[in-house]
């Protein structure tokens, strides 16, 4: 639902699949995630306010508790009590690896199975400075496809990251793809030859210890890792999904080095952001324009080949999900 940080004692508005969602802190500290909209009236509670841990609507100020029941009403007379109706939605939040994840499934209220660990951010530190958040004109399942497709780089993202010279190998031999459940993920080599921006300064190591990482975890979770020899930098993105045509996507930043040298990790996590923004806009140059503007998971006409191993697992794990009972 976005990254930590961004909740607060002020009402957050979040869209979220054509509709909106409101998010604030309570006085425990937890995110609390509500229906925008007001149970008396249908007012925007996100032009509201926090007051005393409650969400205050700014048309008549009812205030709802964290559990959505509305607890106060200013016009309400002492002969009459708080209707049982009045009441929004809530939505079970959990926070970790610097993102707010939020239980939304209609039949299920309490969440079924716990956050993935992500096991490729063990011995990192989250570098909040070096977040970022950015908005694609494209459904989320095209975001997240070029989140875990290592192919287009060479060809997309000269500018942010390097280019390959002409007689590069652009081949991709044979990776490990990790399935499980709800996640997929593939190693791949670093095909980029003359890297540019802040990677340039990373000392190349033996191929083993040089490659990226792609893990996606459903339902609209990337997390792209690079390692170069000992030193390793990732992201924790979420695809949150606007609507057919927008997605915001949300990074947390990852790294093992440069944790706390004043000067330097400032100037890492101002360029860090600034690489990761421009390699985002380079993607929705692409994502923007693709048709169908919503992947499909079975039926596509899309030709793939292997090097989209982790891409045609995504539609896997996708399906399985979407469609409880597959047609045989
Ligand atoms: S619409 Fe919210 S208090 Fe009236
Ligand atoms: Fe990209």
């Amino acid at each position: 639902m976005g990254v930590s940080t961004a909740f607060g004692d002020q009402p957050k508005v979040i869209r979220f699949l054509g509709d909106e969602l409101v998010g604030y802190r309570n006085a425990n500290g937890d995110v609390v995630l509500a229906d925008n909209r007001c149970a008396h009236r249908g007012c925007r509670l996100g032009g509201g306010w926090i007051q005393d841990s409650h969400l205050v609507c700014p048309y008549h100020g009812w205030r709802y508790g964290s559990d959505g029941v509305c607890r106060h009403i200013p016009a309400l007379r002492a002969d009459e009590s708080i209707p049982a109706g009045a009441r929004i939605n809530t939505y079970r939040t959990q926070e970790k690896y610097g993102i707010v994840w939020a239980w939304i499934a209609e039949h299920e209220p309490e969440p079924t199975y716990e956050i993935e660990y992500i096991p490729e951010l063990d011995g990192m530190h989250h570098h909040p400075k070096a977040d970022i958040r950015y908005l694609f004109k494209g459904h989320f399942t095209r975001t997240i496809e070029n989140g875990i497709d290592p192919v287009h780089a060479p060809f997309l993202h000269g500018k942010s990251v390097g280019k390959v010279g002409p007689n590069a190998d652009l081949t991709y031999p044979d990776f490990e793809l990790v399935k499980g459940e709800r996640i997929a993920k593939a190693r791949f080599p670093v095909k980029v030859e003359r890297i540019s921006g802040i990677v340039r300064f990373f000392l190349k190591g033996e191929p083993e210890t040089v490659y990226k990482e792609f893990r996606f975890i459903y339902p609209n979770v990337t997390v792209p890792l690079n390692r170069f020899g000992r030193l390793e930098f990732a992201s924790v993105l979420a695809h949150i999904p606007y609507s057919a045509t927008e997605t915001l996507v949300e990074a947390t930043n990852w790294r093992n080095f440069l944790q706390s040298t004043p000067f330097f990790t400032r100037w890492f996590d101002r360029e860090t952001a600034k690489t990761g923004l421009q390699i985002l806009v380079e993607d929705n140059s692409i994502v923007e324009d693709q048709d169908p503007r919503v992947v499909r998971y079975r039926g596509s006409n899309e030709v793939l080949i292997k090097s989209d191993g982790l891409v045609l697992e995504f539609r896997k794990v996708m399906r399985r999900f979407m469609e409880p009972n597959p047609p045989h």
